[in-house]
Order: structure tokens, then C-alpha cells, then sequence
């Protein structure tokens, strides 16, 4: 070796190996990680996992529509809708990757009907809802000047119903618009979803560059891999949101290998190996007490200190085992996800489950409710009876044969009946049966409340029993 490579050399190597700043190093003993370069990559996987979820919503609407445009579909989710991971059939999406780095945005929320759940969550890239314009809420229709932080709401917000400060340069909002129903309700919907715009103005010279597909192209098929990729390409556009993130992110990322827009793997990392530290870590967040509080009779949910919210994006595992369950979660005061055990329900094409509700879940006048299947990779499950979902707005009955939200409907105990989707049950039970993958086989339920009333948190509601026994057949 010349003596000027071995004097390279050297001097690289102390830079390698220079300590990291005592943020960095905290940040990383703070999640039981080793201060060095596999610790930093498992730090840098469950960083970046939701950017993996912003690429499969943000790269469908980009070559839709490009940024800055809220795309909507006109009918609620079927089992052909892949561009999230459990979507909700009771709402009508409307989606934008926003980019906000060269312009402001001006959003327009049109005035809808009184009893209408309606949502415009804001999100931060990695799934975020750091603000919200709905029915929860009662925000006021009209415009809504939305900007990145590099500009403030202090100047030149008259005018606007309210300003809003995008926390990073690129992120996204999704729109929900209640249906009522599967009809006529689709077109009102649909005419609400006219009048909302979202339209550049204020434009500015940025360093960034722009949001677009280009983001998104060749990366790796190895799902490590491309994570890493991918918080490299948009570690300028998504950056952390608080002064201690400020301090330790940067230096934690660049010893894992993320610099300049590009990874590359450190010689000394196995990437299975920190694979299976990251599930390490989640499993023991899941584990942990408190994280997973009990609604009884199986039923847990995330706490809701995480419900949507991370603390700034301080709270990195919950937001990660977010990102992959439930992208986009809302907040707890707008939606509630109880969860039903911990892992997956499975059923042969001969078996069943039936829930045993207490009594109608506690939602307000304008809220609601549901139950939703999906098969094992997050997606609805295709059936004949067109049932993804029942809840609120389904015919469901009585065990006496009255409809549960009939005029003058009372409360009491009624049962859902979540069987293979090729095996009908007897035609009592049709408005009332969720159909399950045909063949068998694993999948997970959803059950959302929409505007849940204190009883739905509180303990005074009794979760539905679930029980599980022999297909219910004619
Ligand atoms: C780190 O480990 C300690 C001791 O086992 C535990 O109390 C703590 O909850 C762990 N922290 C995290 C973030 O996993
Ligand atoms: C939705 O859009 C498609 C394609 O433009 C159109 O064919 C369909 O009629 C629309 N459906 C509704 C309910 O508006
Ligand atoms: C990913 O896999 C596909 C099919 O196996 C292959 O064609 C493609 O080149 C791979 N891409 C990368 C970036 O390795
Ligand atoms: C990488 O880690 C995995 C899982 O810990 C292990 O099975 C494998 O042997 C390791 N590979 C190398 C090259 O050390
Ligand atoms: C980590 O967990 C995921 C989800 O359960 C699983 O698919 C993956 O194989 C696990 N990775 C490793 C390296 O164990
Ligand atoms: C939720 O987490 C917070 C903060 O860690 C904790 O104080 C609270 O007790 C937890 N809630 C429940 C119901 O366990
Ligand atoms: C709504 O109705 C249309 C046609 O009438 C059907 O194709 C679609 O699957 C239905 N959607 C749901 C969620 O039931
Ligand atoms: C419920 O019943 C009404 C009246 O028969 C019907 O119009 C509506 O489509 C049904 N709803 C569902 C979700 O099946
Ligand atoms: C259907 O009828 C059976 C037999 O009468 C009854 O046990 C069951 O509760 C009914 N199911 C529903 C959903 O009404």
C-alpha cells in the first residue's frame, strides 16, 4: 500500500469509527440497541418502515394524478383495492401525496349534510396524523392554507378558515367521506368529493427535489434492502420533527449506512440478523404492559397515546407496527380499532366464529360502526353477497328476526356470524354473516368505531364474546 492510501486509509477509518454524538449513542441505548453499525441499522429499519407504506399509496396517486391532487374513487373499496393495506368499506377515499417543499396549498373541505362523518386527516410521511379538518371536530367547510415548515402561519392567513403547518416537506392526506349506503348515497358522496380541491399558489425556488416517481424506481426486491433505500432517498424531504430527533437521527442513519440519498450496506451488518432484532423489538413493545390495554373478552387495543399520533415521531415502534397493520390510523377521539387477540383468526370451510354483541357499539349520532374482513396479506376478501364488511348500515337482526338499526329500533344482544365465504349460512343469518377467505385459512377482523362515544374506552361496554364452533349450514 502507498503511504498516501495508508494515510487515507487511517484517516477514514478514524472517521468511521469516531464515536457518535452523545444524542445518537443516547437515543439508541434508550431502545436496547448496540451503539454501532447493526444497532443503527435496526434503528434505521424501524425508522424507516412506514416509508415503505408512503411508497405504496404514494407512488399509485403519483402515477394517477402526480402530487398536490386529491384523487378520489367513486365507490367504497372492493377486494380489488391494493393500494392500502385494510382499507374501510364505510368511507369513500380520497388521497394526495402532497409536496409542499416549492408551494403552499390551498384546500378546500365543501360544506356537507349535519349527521355526515367526514375526515381530512393530515399525515407526515410516516403515517403521522399530526392535524385533522372533520365532522369530529366540527371544523368549519370553506379554505384551508396548508405549508411546510420552512414557512410559518403567522403571515397572510386571512382569509382561510384555518393555516395548517406540514411538520415535513412531503406527506399525505386522506379523505373520508362517509356512505350511508350503497346506492344512491355513493352519488351524494360523490358530489361532496367535487368540490373539494387542493391548489398550489405561493410558489418558491426549493434545494429539494421534487416528489416523484423517480423516488420510488429500482429499488431493491429484498424488503430490508429497499427500507434502507428508500429513508435514504427521502431523508431530505422527511425529516426528523423533533429538536432531540434533530440531534440523533442524522448521525445514527449515516453509521447505517444512509448518506447522500444512497445506502450502502456496512461490511460488518447481517441484515437477517437485524431483521430478527427489529422483530425483537416489536415483540417486546407488544409485549410490554400497557402498550396493548384490555377491553375485556379478548378485545385490545394500541393505546391510545399512539392511536394516529407518535409523539413528533419520537415513538418509532408503535408507528412502525402501525405503518404495516393499519397505515394511516386515525386518532383515538375520530376512530377506534379494538383488535381481537393477538394473532391472526384462522377457520376450516367447516368451522365458524360468532360474535356475541352485548348491544350496539357506543358511536355518536354521526358516527358508526363496523366489522371488516381481510385475508392474510391486509385485503378485502372477495364473495358473492358483495360483503366485505357489516356494522351500522347492514340489515343485521335480531336473533327474533328485527332489524337492530330498524325506526324504533331497541337495544340489546345480537350475533355476527363470520363464516367461509362458499359456505351460506341458513337465510336468516345472510345480513349478518361476514364471509371469510373461501378454502379456509388465516385472516384478520377490523372493528372500527367511527366517533366512539366514552362507553366504547371506558369499560362500560361490553365487547362482543367470540366463540368459535362447527359452519352454521341449512
Ligand atoms: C429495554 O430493556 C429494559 C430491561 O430489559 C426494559 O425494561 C425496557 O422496557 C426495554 N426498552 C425498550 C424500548 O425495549
Ligand atoms: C366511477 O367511475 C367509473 C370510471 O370513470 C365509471 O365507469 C363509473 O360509472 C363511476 N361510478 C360511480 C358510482 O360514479
Ligand atoms: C427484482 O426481481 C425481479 C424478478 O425476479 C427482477 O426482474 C428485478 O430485476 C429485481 N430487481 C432488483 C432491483 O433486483
Ligand atoms: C446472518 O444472520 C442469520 C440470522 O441470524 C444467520 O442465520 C446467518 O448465518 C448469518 N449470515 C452470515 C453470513 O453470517
Ligand atoms: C420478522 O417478522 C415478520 C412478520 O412477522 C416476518 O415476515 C419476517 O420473516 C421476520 N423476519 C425475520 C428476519 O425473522
Ligand atoms: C398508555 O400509555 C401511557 C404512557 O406510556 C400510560 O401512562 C398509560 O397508563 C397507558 N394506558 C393504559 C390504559 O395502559
Ligand atoms: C356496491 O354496489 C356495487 C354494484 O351495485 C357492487 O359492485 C359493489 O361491490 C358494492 N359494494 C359493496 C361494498 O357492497
Ligand atoms: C337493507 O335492506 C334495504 C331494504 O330492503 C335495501 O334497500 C338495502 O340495500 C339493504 N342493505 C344492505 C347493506 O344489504
Ligand atoms: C336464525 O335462526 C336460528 C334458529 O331459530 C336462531 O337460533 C338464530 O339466532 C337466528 N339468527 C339470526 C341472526 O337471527
Amino acid at each position: 500500500m502507498q503511504p498516501h492510501h495508508l494515510l487515507f486509509a487511517l484517516l477514514f477509518g478514524s472517521i468511521q469509527c469516531a464515536p457518535l454524538s452523545s444524542p445518537s449513542s443516547d437515543l439508541l441505548r434508550s431502545l436496547n440497541l448496540s451503539v454501532d453499525e447493526l444497532g443503527a441499522t435496526v434503528f434505521s429499519l424501524i425508522y424507516g418502515t412506514p416509508l415503505m407504506n408512503f411508497y405504496q399509496l404514494a407512488a399509485g396517486t403519483l402515477t394517477s394524478v402526480g402530487p398536490n391532487f386529491i384523487g378520489h374513487r367513486n365507490t367504497t373499496a372492493t377486494a380489488s383495492t391494493k393500494n392500502v393495506v385494510r382499507p374501510n368499506v364505510d368511507t369513500i377515499y380520497g388521497t394526495a401525496a402532497t409536496d409542499l417543499s416549492a408551494t403552499d396549498l390551498v384546500l378546500v373541505v365543501p360544506p356537507m349534510d349535519a349527521d355526515r362523518f367526514y375526515l381530512f386527516a393530515l399525515y407526515d410521511p410516516y403515517g403521522d396524523n399530526f392535524a385533522t379538518i372533520g365532522s369530529v371536530a366540527a371544523s368549519k367547510p370553506g379554505k384551508y392554507l396548508l405549508r411546510s415548515s420552512e414557512s410559518n402561519c403567522d403571515d397572510d392567513c386571512e382569509g382561510y378558515q384555518g393555516c395548517i403547518t406540514f411538520p415535513t416537506p412531503i406527506g399525505t392526506i386522506l379523505v373520508r367521506i362517509e356512505v350511508k349506503n350503497n346506492g344512491t348515497d355513493v352519488a351524494e358522496v360523490n358530489s361532496y368529493f367535487s368540490k373539494v380541491s387542493l391548489t398550489p399558489i405561493n410558489p418558491r425556488k426549493s434545494s429539494l427535489p421534487a416528489l416523484s416517481l423517480a423516488d420510488f424506481d429500482t429499488l431493491s426486491n429484498n424488503t430490508a434492502v429497499s427500507t434502507l433505500e428508500l429513508t435514504a432517498r427521502l431523508e431530505s424531504r422527511s425529516p426528523p420533527e423533533t429538536a432531540d430527533f434533530q440531534a440523533a437521527v442524522p448521525g445514527i442513519l449515516a453509521l447505517a449506512g444512509i448518506s447522500n440519498g444512497v445506502y450502502t450496506k456496512p461490511a460488518s451488518v447481517n441484515l437477517t440478523h437485524a431483521s430478527e432484532l427489529v422483530n425483537a423489538s416489536a415483540a417486546a413493545f407488544t409485549n410490554a404492559p400497557g402498550n396493548y390495554p384490555s377491553f375485556g373478552n379478548g378485545w385490545s387495543i394500541l393505546n391510545s397515546s399512539y392511536s394516529g399520533t407518535f409523539e413528533s415521531g419520537t415513538a418509532i415502534i408503535p408507528r412502525a407496527l402501525t405503518a404495516t397493520a393499519l397505515y394511516l390510523q386515525n386518532q383515538a377521539a375520530n376512530a377506534l380499532y379494538p383488535t381481537l387477540g393477538a394473532t391472526q383468526l384462522s377457520l376450516t370451510d367447516s368451522e365458524a366464529y360468532v360474535f356475541t354483541f352485548s348491544g350496539k357499539p357506543p358511536v355518536a349520532s354521526d358516527g358508526f360502526w363496523s366489522v371488516t374482513m381481510y385475508d392474510d396479506a391486509g385485503y378485502l376478501v372477495p364473495n358473492d353477497v358483495d360483503t366485505y364488511a357489516v356494522g351500522d348500515r347492514s340489515n343485521i337482526t335480531f336473533p327474533s328476526g328485527d332489524l337492530v338499526y330498524g325506526s324504533g329500533a331497541k337495544d340489546g344482544s345480537f350475533q355476527v356470524l363470520v363464516q367461509d365465504a362458499n359456505v351460506p349460512p341458513p337465510s336468516n343469518w345472510t345480513a349478518n354473516w361476514l364471509p371469510a377467505p373461501s378454502g379456509g385459512g388465516d385472516f384478520t377482523v377490523t372493528f372500527r368505531l367511527y366517533a366512539p362515544t366514552t362507553g366504547a374506552s371506558d369499560g362500560s361496554y361490553a365487547y362482543p364474546v367470540v366463540t368459535k364452533g362447527d359452519a352454521i349450514t341449512a
